[in-house]
């Protein structure tokens, strides 16, 4: 990463403040660049889900792994749910997804709360063997139905049944020649596999899962500092989770030393992200004290209110590209976390040096965040909180007396309820990771990378005004 000549100021920057300059490049085409990150995470796209309750649940995690990301589970979690979570991330196909299903008895109403989990608008109906027997669309807005009708009277036939090896090129062209959006899969005794849509099937040329050294979709899990953070990690990582996160709001502080260093000498066998810091000091603290992955960020997040509370945090540019300098020469990496509203944030996180890029509220408006989708004037909605709101630490402290919930209400430092609209163009996560995929992948070819260590060693950054910045957004509406 360089300046542009006179472009490097004595003050810290944030992503808008910035603008990459195109290289002289010989990457002719975006395809011929690889996003796999090299942080031991697996991820083949630098994208990491935030562990945020209103975000981070079974659905994301499959979805995003299965696109080559990696999902934490929040630490508020109980142990027990997150295991069931590990478990079923563990248990989806790589390439067919997971549809709602029930049986022809069933209630239409049932049907119509379920089917807007799922970005492709389709409810699977199976017999008692699981074997698919036909299909439910989500109503139209304004259509009428019988809602207290059973699912055998109103359910259509399946137009593209394939078996679940056939090759996801065949199933698009199937689904073509069909003129339908999505196939069931069924394996060689007849039971459900998963659905593929058109373009799941195209995703599944382009994308390549994260996977375990068995084969299995991966997923992490964060734990806080607090309690016996040892034998809670211990837990997760028999249940099968593939990274642990010891997560603080400031992590340069003693207890999340002692948490890490403890977690670290229990030589559990997975990677230790740690965080949040935003100096190279924090850096090597918690480098020292056993995490191979830094987790940067103090205050950018949407959701945050830390650093109007306080004044405390760091521009999140200038705070990922000084700790990724720190951790690379000490052999580890970071994630930056938080403040991601569009591709170019990614782009310029990996461009100062973030091995991955943690989005939360962002993926907040999609449907497979974990909270119910709402309807309003506007559209679509789903509701998100900062994990250090009113909301979250009363969740947090359920089990405290009435006395000390209130106490610890006092001292909030997020947003308790956020509407997140759902972009009609981009209802879904992996509608959002083709978008910044193809973002990520573009700046890379502009600047003349292969890869994204390529990016972050040839990228040409310059500083620019507000008006740059409003320079280049477009204007949907015209003058
Ligand atoms: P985005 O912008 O993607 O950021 O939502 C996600 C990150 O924000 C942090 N986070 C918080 N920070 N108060 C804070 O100061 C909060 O309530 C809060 N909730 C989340 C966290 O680092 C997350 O990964």
């Amino acid at each position: 990463m360089r300046f542009l000549s006179g472009h490097r100021p004595d003050y810290d920057l944030t992503y808008d403040d910035l603008f990459v300059v195109p290289n002289r490049s010989d990457v002719a085409s975006r395809f011929d660049v690889d996003l796999a990150t090299t942080d031991g995470t697996g991820t083949t796209v630098p994208l990491v889900v935030a562990n945020m309750t209103a975000i981070a649940g079974k659905r994301m995690a499959e979805t995003v792994a299965r696109r080559g990301g990696l999902v934490v589970l929040p630490q508020d979690v109980p142990e027990a749910a997150a295991a069931d979570t590990i478990a079923f991330v563990k248990s989806r196909n790589l390439v067919a997804d997971t549809p709602v299903t029930l049986g022809p008895d069933d209630l239409m109403a049932h049907a119509q709360a379920l089917i807007p989990k799922r970005a492709h608008g389709l409810l699977v109906v199976v017999d008692d063997d699981r074997r698919p027997v036909g299909l439910i669309p989500r109503t139209p807005p304004g259509g009428e139905l019988d809602m207290f009708g059973q699912l055998r009277e109103s359910m259509h036939p399946i137009p593209v049944l394939l078996p679940d090896s056939t090759d996801p090129r065949q199933v698009f062209d199937a689904l073509t020649e069909a003129n339908v959006e999505m196939a069931v899969l069924t394996d060689p005794d007849g039971r459900l596999t998963g659905v593929l849509t058109r373009v799941g099937a195209l995703r599944a040329g382009i994308y390549r899962p994260n996977v375990d050294a068995d084969g299995r979709l991966r997923v992490a899990t964060a734990v806080g500092i607090n309690g016996d953070v040892v034998s809670k990690a211990r837990a997760l990582v028999a249940a099968g989770t593939d990274l642990l996160v010891v997560d603080t709001a400031h992590g340069h502080q003693e207890k999340m030393l002692t948490a890490l260093a403890a977690v670290a000498d229990a030589d559990l066998g997975v990677p230790i992200a740690a965080g949040n810091v935003v100096s190279a000091e924090g850096t090597r603290d918690l480098i020292d004290a056993g995490a191979s992955i830094v987790k940067v960020g103090v205050g950018p997040g949407a959701m945050c209110t830390t650093r109007m509370m306080t004044g405390v945090g760091r521009p999140q540019f200038s705070a990922v590209a000084e700790c990724a300098a720190t951790a690379r020469q000490l052999g580890a990496a970071v994630w930056a976390d938080g403040g991601i509203r569009h591709p170019r944030d990614v782009a310029l996180a990996v461009a100062a040096g973030a091995a991955n890029v943690m989005v939360g509220s962002w993926f907040a408006g999609t449907y497979e965040s974990p909270g119910d989708l709402h309807t309003d004037a506007d559209g679509e909605y789903k509701v998100s909180f900062g994990m250090a709101s009113k909301r979250a630490v009363a969740a947090r402290s359920s089990a405290d007396s009435a006395y000390d919930r209130a106490r610890k209400s006092l001292f909030e430092e997020g947003i308790s309820s956020s509407r997140i609209r759902i972009d009609p163009e981009r209802p879904s996560v992996e509608d959002l990771i083709d978008h910044i995929c193809a973002g990520v992948r573009s700046t890379a070819t502009y600047t003349g990378a292969r890869t994204l260590s390529e990016l972050h060693e040839k990228v040409v950054l310059g500083v620019q005004s507000a008006a740059g910045f409003a320079e280049g957004r477009p204007l949907p509406g015209g003058w």
